[in-house]
This record gives C-alpha cells, structure tokens and sequence, in this order.
C-alpha cells in the first residue's frame, strides 16, 4: 500500500497499517475465493494448508510478497502460534468437508477437524487476534423441522462430518464466552462459485452438473428433483466475512445462505441437456433453507448474487 507524501512531496510514515490475515484451508474453494478477495483490499496473507484436498494452482496467481504458503497440517501441529504472531485476522476454513468418507473413516474426520480447530484456535488466542471467523456447517439441523431455519432451531447430527463441524464450532464458541475471544461462527448453507470442486463422487450438485456437463453426460438427479436447497455464491459468502470482521458483533453463530430455496430440478434446467434420475439417499434432507434475519439485522449484509446470475456466470467460465 503507498505511503502519504507531505506538502512538498516527501513521502511519511504509512499510516495506513496492512492488516495479516490467516486462512486455514486457503488453497481450498472457499479459501482461495477469500484469498483473493482480501489481497485485493490489501490484507497480506498467510494461507495454512496441507494440500489434501486444496491446490496450489488455486493460488498461483498472487504475487510472493502478498501472500505466503504455509504447507502445514493444523491438526498434528501444535507450534501454529508462530506463524499467527502480527495477525488481525483469522479465517478458520480447513476441514474434511465430505460426508460419505467421514462415515467410513470418523476417527480421521475426528482428529483433523475437532484437533485442528483447537490447534487453530488456542494459537489464535496466544497472539490477541481482532477476529476470527469459523466455518460451520448448516449440516448441524440434519433433518430441519421448520423451514426456513433459525440458528435456534434443532441441532440434528445425522453423521461425523457434521458432529465434526459441530464440536469445532462448539469449541470456539466456548474460547469466546471463557477468554472473551473475538469469535463468530458462520454456517454454511450450499456454496458454489469459482473453484468448486468438481472432481470426486462425492462433490456437491452444481459440481456434479458442472462435471457432468463438461464430459457431455446426462445430469444425474437425485429422486425426483424436487427437493430444494439454499445456494449461497462464494462472493456473497466472502463479503459476509468483510463485514463481520469490520463489525463489532463477536460470540455470535449465524446462518450464512442466500435465504431463498431453489429445487435441483430447477438448476438442472438452467444447466440443460439431458437428465438422469437416481435413488434416493438415506439421510439427506428434502428441503434446506436458511433463515438469515439475525446476520441481516447484526452486520448489515445481505447477499446480491441471485442462483440465476451465479450459474450463468459459471457457466460462462
Ligand atoms: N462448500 C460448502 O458448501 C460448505 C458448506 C458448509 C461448510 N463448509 C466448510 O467450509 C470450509 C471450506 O470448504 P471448501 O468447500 O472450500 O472445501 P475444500 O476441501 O475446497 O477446502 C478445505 C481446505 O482445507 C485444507 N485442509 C483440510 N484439512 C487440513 C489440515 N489438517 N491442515 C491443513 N489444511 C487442511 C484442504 O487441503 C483444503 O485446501 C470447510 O471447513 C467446510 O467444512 C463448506
């Protein structure tokens, strides 16, 4: 960032300070999105990650001296304080995020999601951050009860990788209340955007579309269709966390979806071509939608990118 220059045109002292932010999981989908997002207000990054489902290439595009990579696992790490020291922020992102392997292998999603998340966050307390945000899941509702949800509503752990997202959230809430630590925690409705993981049986719908569209094979669709979710583009997700940071709202959980339903039918029909129905699956919910007045009232966002606007923007890519 450029310094002031004084009357005669002699460059002073910067007073503008850089704020340092760290992004666990930055070579993720999210992440990476965040990444780019904050170095282009001109935070300086430091991006921890070990790889395991991130990318370098997510990150290739950013110069050295605006973001540094870490190639670190959080979980077996217990010296993270080192590279947090000097931070204002911390974005708490990395996880194993599939459901199906945390069914098959719940002692991995155990030690690297609830051991990594307080790795993260007894580091993040040593060195006094002004914020750190943690990524959770709207998977905590399972089986909603009532539609739209509230962050009051039921919590319904339906399988590891939720109970996982859930104890991590469980873990910084309670730093917050017990050491007074800045933390706020966002559920996560369905995210997409740039990035996406697309690769894999177990992506999510509109990577298994964009997937299955690019290989020109029939869109597979789960039961009838109908079902809905909440779609929420990453750019609204990020700019959520700008002004969460910017805000004086901490020790606070809010649901973060763009608070409007679509049916899978209905992105299939956006996607065209031709469509493939398959069985239903056993503990997947019918309907998920995201009650979002509290992050509305708290921090004044709301999101701008309608599921139309998002896709086609995808889809252009
Ligand atoms: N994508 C969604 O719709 C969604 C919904 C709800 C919650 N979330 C949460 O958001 C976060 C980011 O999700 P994403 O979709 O970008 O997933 P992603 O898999 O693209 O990103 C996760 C990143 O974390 C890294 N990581 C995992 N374990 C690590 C460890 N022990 N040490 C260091 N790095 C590690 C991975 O390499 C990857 O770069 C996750 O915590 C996920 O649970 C995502």
């Amino acid at each position: 960032m450029d310094g002031f220059k004084d009357i005669r045109g002699k460059e002073i002292i910067n007073k503008l300070k850089t704020s340092k932010s760290i992004i666990t999981g930055g070579a993720g989908f999210i992440g990476s999105n965040l990444a780019d997002h904050l170095i282009r207000i001109g935070h300086k990054v430091i991006v921890l990650d070990n790889f395991v489902s991130g990318k370098k290439s997510n990150l290739d595009h950013h110069k050295k001296n605006d973001l540094r990579i870490i190639n670190i696992d959080i979980s077996k790490s217990k010296k993270l304080d080192k590279y947090f020291k000097g931070a204002d922020y911390v974005f708490h992102l990395a996880a194993l995020a599939q459901i199906i392997p945390s069914i098959k292998n719940p002692e991995k999603y155990f030690k690297n999601n609830v051991l990594g998340t307080l790795n993260v966050v007894k580091a993040a307390k040593k060195v006094k951050i002004k914020k750190l945000i943690y990524a959770a899941s709207s998977s905590c509702y399972g089986t909603p009860k009532k539609i739209p949800t509230s962050e009051k509503d039921k919590i319904d752990l339906k399988h590891p990788y939720a109970a996982t997202k859930f104890i991590g959230e469980t873990i910084v809430m309670k730093y917050a209340s017990m050491f007074k630590m800045p933390n706020i925690s966002f559920r996560f409705f369905n995210v997409y955007g740039p990035r996406l993981t697309i690769s894999g049986q177990y992506s999510a719908v509109i990577g298994n579309f964009l997937s299955q569209k690019k290989n020109k094979k029939p869109l597979t669709i789960v039961g009838n269709g109908r079902q809905t979710r909440d779609f929420i583009h990453v750019d609204d997700l990020v700019d959520a966390f700008l002004k969460a940071i910017k805000s004086k709202s901490f020790n606070k959980i809010y649901n973060l979806g763009s608070g409007k339903k679509t049916s899978i039918n209905a992105i299939a029909k956006i996607f065209g071509g031709k469509k493939k129905f398959i069985p239903i699956r056993p503990g997947e919910p019918k309907n998920s939608l995201a009650n979002i007045s509290k992050i509305k009232k708290d921090i004044k966002w709301r999101p701008k990118i309608s599921i139309e606007q998002g896709l086609k923007k995808l889809l252009d890519n």
